[in-house]
């Protein structure tokens, strides 16, 4: 059976081959990094930061994209980065080397289960793309209502992964229909991790007990002017990474389905001329604050 059953169980899901918790690589964390995350979504973040904040603290924060985005926006803010990943918390030490805000930036390991911090210590807890891959989220909504002060505030940024969508000059149709189906079943097989989180953290952070501000919607991912083989590149190296998240082999039916689209779009696109493609997928920013 291809199809692997959806309680597989974390160790397995986030392990073998370099790959994390949320089951991708450094390599794939970075390029995904550089793809969508943009002076937007930092505008956005900007926006719901307190200017007197000193202190973020950036539950599952990766390879510490986050840092590199706000601490130069903002002087007098010290950054704390925590993550349950030696590796990445090794990457992003190393990619912090040289920056004129390093000194303002610390990395730790921990689990978001269990913040290394003190109660009421924080005065803004920011979880980007990690509640997608936490088995238990109100555990760690407790906790993070735990390190938070009065005044505190928590800005969550999450995923529905089931919107991913690929466009070149136009929506291609087929090949967003047989993603849906692929993110669907990466979807299952994750659980009870949800990658489309974002629309249901709202409530869940309200019922953690923190006063909800705002949630938006915000698309990530941009087109820009490519040759059709650029983005069905891409396409198939999306489709190879969901699938093995989702431990379906390249023989599985929702897979190759996925590849067929895309082998068929870029028939399609007869001609071999540049045109505006890419990727986007919805993303939810979900503030609060501790009362
Ligand atoms: C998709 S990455 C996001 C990284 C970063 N926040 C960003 O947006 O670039 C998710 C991160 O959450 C971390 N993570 C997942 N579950 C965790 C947990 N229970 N405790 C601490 N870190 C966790 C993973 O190790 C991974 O680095």
């Amino acid at each position: 059976m291809p199809h692997q059953s959806p309680d597989t169980p974390e160790s397995t899901v986030g392990g073998g081959a370099g790959r994390g918790l949320d089951g991708l690589t450094v390599n794939d964390l970075r390029a995904s990094r550089e793809e969508w995350w943009d002076d937007g979504l930092t505008g956005v973040l900007l926006r719901w930061i307190p200017a007197d904040t000193r202190t973020i603290l950036d539950v599952g924060c990766g390879i510490g994209t986050a840092a590199h985005a706000l601490l130069p926006r903002l002087e007098n803010t010290s950054y704390l980065g925590i993550d349950a990943d030696e590796e990445r918390l090794r990457t992003a030490r190393s990619a912090l080397a040289g920056a004129a805000y390093a000194a303002r930036a610390r990395f730790r390991h921990g689990r978001a289960e269990q913040l290394p911090c003190a109660d009421h210590d924080t005065d803004l807890v920011l979880s980007s793309m990690t509640l997608q891959h936490v088995a238990t989220v109100p555990p760690v909504l407790a906790e993070i209502r735990r390190v938070l002060g009065v005044p505190g505030r928590f800005i969550a940024v999450e995923p529905d992964n089931l919107s991913n969508a690929f466009y070149f000059d136009g929506p291609l149709e087929e090949l967003n229909g047989a993603l849906r189906r692929l993110f669907a079943a990466l979807r299952e097989a994750r659980r009870p991790r949800d990658g489309a989180i974002g629309p249901a953290l709202p409530s869940m952070v309200d019922r953690a007990g923190l006063t909800v501000l705002d949630s938006s919607a915000h698309s990530v991912g941009r087109l820009a002017r490519l040759q059709p083989a650029e983005l069905f590149e891409r396409a198939r190296r999306v489709v190879r990474i969901a699938s093995s998240q989702a431990r379906l082999v390249a023989s599985h039916p929702i897979v190759e389905d996925c590849l067929r689209a895309i082998d068929r779009s870029e028939t399609a696109t007869t001609v071999d001329c540049p045109g505006f493609g890419g990727q986007v997928v919805l993303i939810f920013v979900t503030v609060a604050d501790a009362r």
